[in-house]
């Protein structure tokens, strides 16, 4: 493969530092190079800089490289997606309108539809056919610019399709140019067929499922839906905790639709990082800043349930490292678009337009542990690029609900434009 070397970005926003979630101010630094360049070989980026400063050390081997002019564009590192359920069977477009005529997300769930019916919808399909329906999905962010997702099972409820969405998963990470980090999510809700019985399916996922999602390394995280009418803190310590015991780090949907003491568990347990917390407490936000909980805000999902979104400002203010994500599922949020949710980030939470691409790099891939490979321009990362069609990061957020992406480069590989 040709090295790739892209010259002259308007701005080149490298996101450098240190690997760790970003809070406060510096989710402002962007590191940006004005005429900036990147040299990258063997997927590997080797060289960083002005272009003056790369053309002195790689001049003599401009034949030898795919040469591109960034002239007047934006370029980034790839987008971070560290919060998906993008694995799934069917889709559920008549919810969205039963929801329009009045019904809620919950009301819907309970009655047996929402989570159930993907459940159904999913344990139908044949692994070839997750595999065939989520590629598309994944064919779908790359061109929205995001290179890294991470993918939460929870449609299965049983163990089969538990395991059968993992083990898409990870055919998708081998064979999709997107990398795929995986969640076990048993927890997502409680199966129709344990109503009442609570208790029993929580057995079955701490003692038949979490220690093969271990043994077999099918999985990263271990995430449960902390909310009223799912499971109780209580229940969602326990599952949480005996992941924890098998070397799966917590994770947690937290205070999505009612206050519910997500985001202080979160806290307790050390949670990587905690999701949605439309309604998290003061008390829940102050902890998750003490204890170095990375929130994940969703507020496409806000704004697909017509909801108010999560208090982001007020996280960023009080040291909160914030990520931002789609959310991506059949339910609550049907998109796999990043811009649009960097743009929401802004207009919604009130994050400046460089903390929103600081949620969606940095901060989204610490949020996924992958910080080490994506989530930043520097020497010795994965050459995860994106070009895009505006001259600087204030008319990425500004210009919103257009996808902007020109280019997109997966380990130094053209795989967009
Ligand atoms: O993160 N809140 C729970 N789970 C998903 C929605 C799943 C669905 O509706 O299918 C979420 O919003
Ligand atoms: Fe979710």
């Amino acid at each position: 493969m040709k090295p790739l070397w892209i010259q002259h970005a308007a701005q080149l926003a490298t996101i450098s530092g240190n690997n760790a979630p970003r809070k406060r101010e510096e989710m402002s630094e962007l590191g940006i190079i004005e005429d900036g360049s990147v040299w990258i070989e063997d997927g590997v980026i080797q060289a960083i800089g002005t272009t003056e400063e790369l053309i002195k050390q790689f001049g003599d081997r401009a034949e030898e490289a795919d040469i591109v002019d960034a002239t007047g564009r934006l370029v980034t590192p790839g987008l971070v997606d560290p919060h998906t359920h993008v694995v799934y069977g069917g889709s559920r477009e008549r919810e969205f309108e039963m929801r329009l005529e009045g019904a809620t997300y919950m009301d819907i769930m309970n009655a047996g539809g929402g989570i159930h019916a993907t459940s159904r919808m999913t344990r139908e399909a044949t692994e070839d056919e997750l595999v065939e329906q989520t590629s598309r999905r994944l064919d779908s962010f790359l061109k929205h610019g995001v290179t890294t997702v991470e993918a939460k099972s929870g449609y299965g409820l049983n163990w089969e399709t538990e395991l059968k969405q993992l083990r898409a998963a990870k055919r998708l990470n081998e064979t999709h140019p997107i990398d795929l980090v995986s969640t076990f999510m048993g927890a997502h809700a409680v199966p129709l067929d344990y109503k009442g019985k609570e208790d029993e399916y929580i057995d079955s996922i701490i003692n038949d499922m979490l220690p093969v999602v271990a043994e077999e390394k099918l999985a990263v995280f271990n995430d449960v839906f902390c909310e009223v009418g799912v499971f109780t803190p209580e229940q969602s310590e326990r599952i949480l905790e005996a992941g924890k015991k098998l070397g799966l780090t917590p994770k947690i949907h937290a205070d999505e639709i009612e206050s519910y003491g997500g985001a202080e568990l979160a806290a307790k347990v050390g949670a990587i990082s905690a999701e949605h917390l439309l309604k998290a407490s003061d008390e829940g936000i102050k902890a998750m800043a003490e204890a170095g909980v990375i929130a994940c805000l969703l507020p496409a999902t806000a704004l697909y349930l017509r909801e108010d979104a999560a208090q982001g400002r007020k996280m960023v203010d009080e040291g909160v490292a914030v990520a931002i994500s789609t959310d991506c599922n059949p339910g609550s949020s049907p998109t796999t678009s990043m811009p649009l949710v960097m743009n929401l980030a802004c207009i919604s939470m009130r994050l400046t337009p460089a903390e929103a691409l600081v949620a969606a790099t940095m901060n989204a891939a610490c949020a996924i542990g992958m910080e080490r490979k994506a989530g930043s321009l520097e020497v010795g990362k994965q050459g995860d690029v994106v070009m895009w069609d505006v001259k600087n990061y204030q008319e990425l957020q500004y210009l919103f609900g257009v996808n902007h992406v020109d280019k997109v480069w997966k380990k130094g590989e053209i795989v967009v434009g």
